[in-house]
């Protein structure tokens, strides 16, 4: 039985939006690193997991693709986090991945903090981004409604600041919590098979500590935790709630949005995915066959 009690935890904050309406840039400039600028051609092929350290506290965010591809993993964004920043392109609009967005976060029951972004452009409209916003029942505060809109720029860093100072008023209203001494629970974030070390699946943790040598089931798949690496691919020993992380030693490859958990049992975690893997198994060959 698990009794640990509940302490304050950082928000998991998911960047959503349009394609190329700068949600990569906006993170990039928070944490300053060159994100956006290593990846091939700028575009956005995964979700990213990064917490980064402010003057009141950790945040962790996640970084989503807004091509119209990825509509699961927006899904999946909306699913593992606590607050949606909803980037907007002042030159642009609201678009259809800007409404889907706002779909995703709205059926998650998620709250929106809009990030009206490039208004350092010359042809930047703030007021018809509201407006359009409004449409879609995004309603700001000036308007009576309840979603703080801050105009930013992720070029020259004009009202980031105000951005994140409204984004952790939101997380001080949910009162975020989590048991930190329990065995770890959360999602798996994105996975994938690495030549040289085998499956490597990014997690979220959303409760307990998660730790080298912990047996983890995620999903139909399970695999005592070898290493365990930061965004910066430094090795960690452990990880609390709303850390991401990436573990290997897992035996397959989880799926994305699959739920993780640790157990002292590494025979029992073996019995659950071999049950699960052969259910999987059997649906898809259902649905291959009907
Ligand atoms: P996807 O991940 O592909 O959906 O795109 P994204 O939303 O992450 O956009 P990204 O950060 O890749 O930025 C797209 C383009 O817009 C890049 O060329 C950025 O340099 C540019 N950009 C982003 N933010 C701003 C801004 O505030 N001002 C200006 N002028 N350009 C910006
Ligand atoms: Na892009
Ligand atoms: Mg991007």
């Amino acid at each position: 039985a698990q009794t640990a009690e509940a302490l304050p935890r950082a928000p998991v904050v998911t960047v959503m939006g349009h394609v190329d309406h700068g949600k990569t840039s906006l993170l990039d400039y928070i944490r300053r690193a060159k994100v956006a600028a290593g990846e091939a051609g700028g575009i956005t092929q995964h979700i990213g997991a990064y917490h980064v350290q402010t003057e009141r506290g950790m945040v962790s965010f996640l970084d989503t693709p807004g091509h119209e591809a990825f509509t699961a993993m927006r899904a999946r964004g909306a699913q593992a986090t606590d607050i949606v920043i909803l980037v907007v392109a002042a030159d642009d609009g609201v678009m259809p991945q800007t409404k889907e967005a706002i779909k995703h976060a709205k059926a998650a029951g998620v709250p929106i903090v809009v990030a009206i972004n490039k208004i350092d452009k010359p042809d930047a409209s703030p007021d018809r981004v509201k407006q359009e916003l409004v449409t879609e029942e995004v309603v700001p505060e000036e308007y009576g409604g309840d979603v703080p809109f801050v105009p930013v720029s992720a070029k020259t860093g004009q009202g980031i600041d105000e951005l994140l100072e409204q984004v952790l008023l939101q997380a001080e209203v949910l009162e975020l919590k989590a048991p930190v001494d329990a065995a770890a629970k959360g999602l798996v974030i994105e996975a994938q098979l690495d030549k040289g070390r085998g499956p490597v699946a990014t997690v979220l943790v959303q409760s307990g500590t998660l730790k080298t040598g912990d047996v983890v089931l995620a999903g139909s798949t399970y695999g005592r935790v070898r290493a365990m690496l930061d965004e910066d691919g430094k090795t960690i020993k452990s990880a609390g709630p709303s850390i991401p992380v990436e573990i290997q030693g897992l035996t397959e490859v989880p799926q994305a949005g699959d739920e993780f958990m640790v157990m002292s049992d590494e025979r029992r975690a073996r019995e659950i995915a071999t049950y699960r893997a052969g259910k999987f198994r059997n649906t898809k060959l259902a649905k291959a066959q009907a």
